[in-house]
C-alpha cells in the first residue's frame, strides 16, 4: 500500500489563515508520528533536516517558543544559528531588509522569526529564498501555537470537529487567539470568545461571523469542552483596558470556584507564560483538568512536523505489514525524509525511493 501523496502547498508558514483542513490534518497527523519518535529513547533524533541550516531570528522575547523550535530542529538534525536581535546590528540601526539580505547571503534553508510587527514575515519572505516560519508577529498570528493547541485537543478528545471551545481573556492583544480562530473554525469546532467588552473587539465577528462573543464567563463555562485562557498582555497595554487586576480576576479568572461550574471532562489550556493569580490560579493551572504542560510537550513534534513539511524533497513511503499501525493513517509521511537515513528498528520501514 502506498500512502497517498500529500505535499504541503506553501513555501512558508506565515499563518493559519491560508491553510486548508487537509493541510492542518496533515501537519497534525505527521506530528503524531514525530511524537512517537520523540518518545522513543532509541530514536529521538532523525536525520530529516541533516545539512539544512535553520536560523532562529527572535526580535521579541520568548523562552518557550524559541526553546521548542530549537529542540524540534535538533531532533531533526538541522544546523542551527540563533540570532539574538538585542546584540545584532539591528540595535545599531540596520533595517529588517538589511538583516534579511545579509542572512540570505548565508544561504539558510529555513528562518523561524518572531517580530513585533504584524506582517513582518510577509516582507521578509519577499526578500529571501529560505522558507519562513512565523513564530509570532505582533497581535496577528502565532500559527505553531494554534497547531499545538489543536494537537493537544485532538489528542485528548480524538477530534476537533464539534468541540466547544471558550477562549478567554485578552482577545484584543492576542495573536494566539487569531491563529486559533482560523484553525478551529476551519476544523469545525464551536468557538466562544469571552472577555470584558474592552478586550473583546466586536469587529471579530466581521472575519469570523460564526464565533460567539460573551462577557459572562460564568454562564459560558458549563457547556465547554475546552477552556483556553489567554495571558493578559500587560506589556502591550492591557492594563489600560481593565479597572484593576483584582477586578479582572473577579470576573475572568479561571479559579477553583469557576472550575466547579465546568463539566468533569472539561480541559484547560493556556499558551503561557502564565500570570498566576491574574487570569488563572495555580490550583487550576496545576490541577487535574490542566493540559498546559502537555501543550508544551506537544510543541516539539508539532514544530518538527511543520519544519519537515517545508523542506521540499520527497521520498514516497511504501507501507508493509511491519509498519507501525499509526503510520498507516493517511498523512503520516515522516519516513519520506527518513528514507536513506539512519533510522533504526522498529522504525525501519520498507521504503521505495521515489523523489517527487
Ligand atoms: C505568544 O508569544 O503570543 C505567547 O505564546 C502567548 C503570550 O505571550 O501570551
Amino acid at each position: 500500500m502506498t500512502v497517498p501523496q500529500y505535499t504541503f502547498p506553501f513555501k512558508h508558514l506565515l499563518g493559519i489563515e491560508p491553510l486548508s483542513p487537509l493541510d492542518v490534518t496533515s501537519i497534525l497527523d505527521q506530528a503524531k508520528a514525530f511524537e512517537e519518535v520523540c518518545e522513543n529513547p532509541e530514536i529521538k533524533v532523525v536525520p530529516a533536516l541533516r545539512k539544512k541550516l535553520v536560523v532562529n531570528l527572535f526580535f521579541e522575547n520568548s523562552t518557550r517558543t524559541r526553546n521548542s523550535f530549537e529542540i524540534a530542529e535538533k531532533r531533526l538534525s538541522a544546523e542551527i544559528v540563533n540570532f539574538d536581535a538585542g546584540s545584532s546590528s539591528l540595535s545599531k540601526g540596520e533595517t529588517l531588509i538589511d538583516t534579511a539580505t545579509n542572512l540570505q547571503a548565508m544561504r539558510p534553508d529555513i528562518i523561524v522569526m518572531r517580530h513585533s510587527a504584524p506582517g513582518a514575515h510577509t516582507l521578509l519572505a519577499r526578500h529571501i529564498d529560505a522558507s519562513i516560519v512565523n513564530a509570532g508577529d505582533g497581535a496577528h498570528e502565532h500559527p505553531t501555537q494554534a497547531l499545538l493547541d489543536a494537537y493537544t485537543m485532538r489528542e485528548h478528545f480524538g477530534k476537533l470537529n464539534g468541540l466547544s471551545v471558550a477562549i478567554v481573556g485578552d482577545i484584543r492583544n492576542s495573536r494566539v487567539v487569531r491563529s486559533n480562530l482560523w484553525l478551529l473554525t476551519k476544523m469545525g469546532a464551536k468557538v466562544t470568545l469571552v472577555g470584558p467588552p474592552t478586550l473583546l473587539p466586536a469587529e471579530i465577528k466581521e472575519t469570523w461571523p460564526d464565533v460567539e462573543l460573551s462577557y459572562d464567563f460564568d454562564e459560558v463555562i458549563p457547556s465547554m469542552d475546552v477552556i483556553m485562557m489567554l495571558r493578559c498582555q500587560f506589556e502591550r497595554g492591557t492594563g489600560m483596558y481593565i479597572p484593576s487586576q483584582g477586578e479582572y480576576a473577579k470576573y475572568y479568572q479561571l479559579n477553583a470556584a469557576r472550575m466547579k461550574r465546568a463539566g468533569n471532562e472539561a480541559v484547560v489550556l493556556h499558551p503561557g507564560p502564565l500570570n498566576r493569580g491574574v487570569e488563572i490560579t495555580s490550583e487550576v493551572a496545576d490541577g487535574p483538568n490542566s493540559l498546559i504542560l502537555k501543550q508544551v510537550t506537544n510543541g516539539v513534534p508539532v514544530r518538527m512536523s511543520v519544519l519537515h513539511l517545508l523542506i521540499p524533497s520527497r521520498v514516497q513511503l511504501t507501507l508493509n505489514a511491519k509498519t507501525p499501525k499509526f503510520l498507516k493513517n493517511r498523512g503520516n509521511l515522516i519516513f519520506q525524509k527518513l528514507a536513506g537515513g539512519d533510522c533504526s528498528p522498529p522504525y525501519q520501514p520498507a521504503i521505495k525511493r521515489n523523489a517527487v
